[in-house]
């Protein structure tokens, strides 16, 4: 329940057009200023003046990371209820809903496409960047302990890349499906799985951020080192919860928040980690539970990074 005045500054904050179209944008999922700025066509001062006084009402949260700060809709305190109540009061056809929605989708391709031309021109090399930044080999046996010799019907691996998932836990599962944007990515994953004979597995084009629901039912999905080319992981994982059976895991592989801006210079990345902090809450949105959790440090000269393992458990 919250006071009467506390109330009054609240509807104060949320009253006004442009922090209104804020408000609609980020229930949409989380977004950088930059990009908040470029939907919006209003100056960066401008529009941090706004998400400033919305922090203040309580409206939204700040995640500030390396030289990039993040905004989204607070979950506490039934905020995220009053807002979604409050957006899903708006004529969603009104020039300003359609202006931002169009520009956001907009600002979505751009970032799609520069992963996917990032993807395409290292396809060949992934394998072995993948190992530059992680201890590989004890990662791959807590993940394969992790997920037990379980006998599973159905594993789904999200942003499959080179197929190396599939590929490592091929003695599990009886069906396994691997999905990716890039086509570079694509053809060598299948070289891969077929040189390694594994015929039970198959990769398909497709858009993570939009999964189709006749893709599940799955035992196992796994996002290995997938979750930080996206603005809002939370989404992704939210998506794909509805596809896995009862009593279904989510294996997550990414970063700990660290402060290597070079990797989104250079390697496309746009989130800089995941904490547990954020890790709980997208899970509980997406109606999953922390099961599990390890964490692999790799020192390396000046670039130390922590590879997290996190296992979700349908409730
Ligand atoms: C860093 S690679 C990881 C590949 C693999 N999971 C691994 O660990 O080797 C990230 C993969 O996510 C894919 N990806 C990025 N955005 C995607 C999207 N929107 N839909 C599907 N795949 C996507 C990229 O093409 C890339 O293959």
């Amino acid at each position: 329940m919250t006071g009467f005045d506390d109330f009054v500054d609240i509807i104060k904050a949320a009253g006004e057009a442009t922090r209104l179209r804020l408000l609609a944008l980020l229930s949409q999922g989380e977004l950088s200023v930059k990009d908040l700025t470029d939907i919006l066509g209003q100056s960066q001062p401008r529009v941090s003046r706004h998400l400033k006084l919305l922090a203040r009402a309580g409206l939204v949260v700040r995640v500030a990371e390396g030289s990039w700060a993040y905004f989204r809709i607070a979950e506490t305190g039934g905020r995220a209820d009053f807002v979604r109540r409050l957006v899903g009061e708006i004529d969603p056809e009104d020039p300003r809903m359609t202006h931002d929605r169009l520009a956001l989708e907009r600002v979505r391709k751009r970032h799609r496409e520069q992963a996917e031309a990032y993807f395409s021109r290292i396809a060949a090399s992934w394998d072995t960047i993948r190992s530059l930044h992680v201890p590989e080999s004890a990662l791959e046996a807590a993940i394969v302990q992790a997920v037990g010799a379980n006998d599973m019907e159905h594993m789904i691996d999200l942003g499959t890349g080179t197929g190396r998932m599939l590929e490592l836990l091929c003695g599990v599962y009886r069906r396994g499906t691997g999905i990716d944007s890039s086509r570079e990515m694509m053809a060598i994953a299948r070289a891969k799985l077929a040189a390694a004979s594994i015929f039970h597995a198959h990769v398909q084009l497709g858009d993570i951020s939009r999964l189709e629901p006749d893709i599940g039912p799955a035992d196992l999905i796994t996002l290995h080192q997938v979750l930080h080319y996206f603005d809002d992981p939370g989404t992704i994982i939210e998506q794909a919860a509805p596809l896995l059976r009862k009593r279904g895991r989510m294996l997550i592989v990414d970063f700990a928040p660290h402060e290597l801006e070079f990797l989104r210079k250079e390697h496309a990345h746009r989130r800089l980690g995941l904490s547990q902090g954020q890790m709980e809450g997208w899970a509980g949105a997406a109606g999953l539970e922390i099961s599990g959790f390890e964490a692999f440090p790799k020192k390396g000269a000046g670039k130390d990074l922590t590879a997290c393992l996190w296992v979700l458990s349908s409730t």
